[in-house]
């Protein structure tokens, strides 16, 4: 039998890292066998792609979103493909939608034109679910005090991101968009239900 892939979205301060904690719990469980994973990173090329795109200086809006979908190539290849393989699923901090999001809407590169070049990459190792947690950019962004260098675009850049995450969930069948302001176990409880319900159509 096939895992599930379930992706959390979600600009800054959206609670994703919190909720995907708590879902790996409540999958255990279950009796479900899950690993959770991160972008940028989770695979030794990745973290070190990680640092570059987080922590170097200017870098053009291309060049960004290349990395991004290299770190995910590494990561499908080598962690996600082989555990959904086995059955597992996998909940993942963030997927290609953060590069529709914020290097497409974002970054203005386009949303279909950054959908292209990671749906090259990833090879069919593509999200079953992928679940916009939906916070105020003024809420989120004020929430957390570490800011990498997307981060440092300040609010205005997060409005568009946000906005871009809408529209997404708007015209795209595999994106829910949740309301982020209730508790995050209430927000697991939320996701957990749209997946097992997912899970078996
Ligand atoms: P991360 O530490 O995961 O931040 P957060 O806690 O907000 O999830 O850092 C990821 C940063 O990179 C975040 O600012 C969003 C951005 N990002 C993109 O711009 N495009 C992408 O494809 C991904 C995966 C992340």
């Amino acid at each position: 039998m096939s895992g599930f892939y379930l992706a959390l979205e979600g600009i800054e301060g959206s609670g994703k890292s919190t909720v995907g904690r708590i879902l790996a719990q409540r999958l255990g469980e279950l009796g479900i066998d899950s690993i959770t994973v991160r972008e940028p990173g989770g695979t030794d090329l990745g973290e070190e792609l990680r640092r570059m795109v987080l922590h170097s200086g200017h870098m053009a809006p291309w060049a960004e979103a290349a990395l991004f979908a290299a770190s995910r190539a590494q990561l499908a290849t080598e962690v996600i493909a082989p555990a959904l393989a086995d059955g597992r699923w996998v909940i993942s901090d963030r997927s290609y939608y953060s590069s529709l999001a914020y290097q497409g809407g974002g970054r203005g590169l386009g949303v279909e034109s950054v959908r292209r070049l990671n749906e090259t990459v990833l090879d069919g190792v593509l999200p079953d679910l992928v679940v916009v947690l939906d916070v105020e950019p003024e809420i989120g962004f004020a929430r957390e005090t570490e800011r990498d260098r997307i981060g440092q675009d300040g609010v205005a850049f997060q409005r568009v991101v946000a906005e871009s995450y809408r529209m997404l969930a708007a015209h795209d069948d595999r994106v829910m968009l949740l309301d982020a302001g209730v508790t995050p176990e209430a927000l697991t409880d939320a996701v957990l239900a749209i997946a097992l319900e997912r899970r078996h159509v």
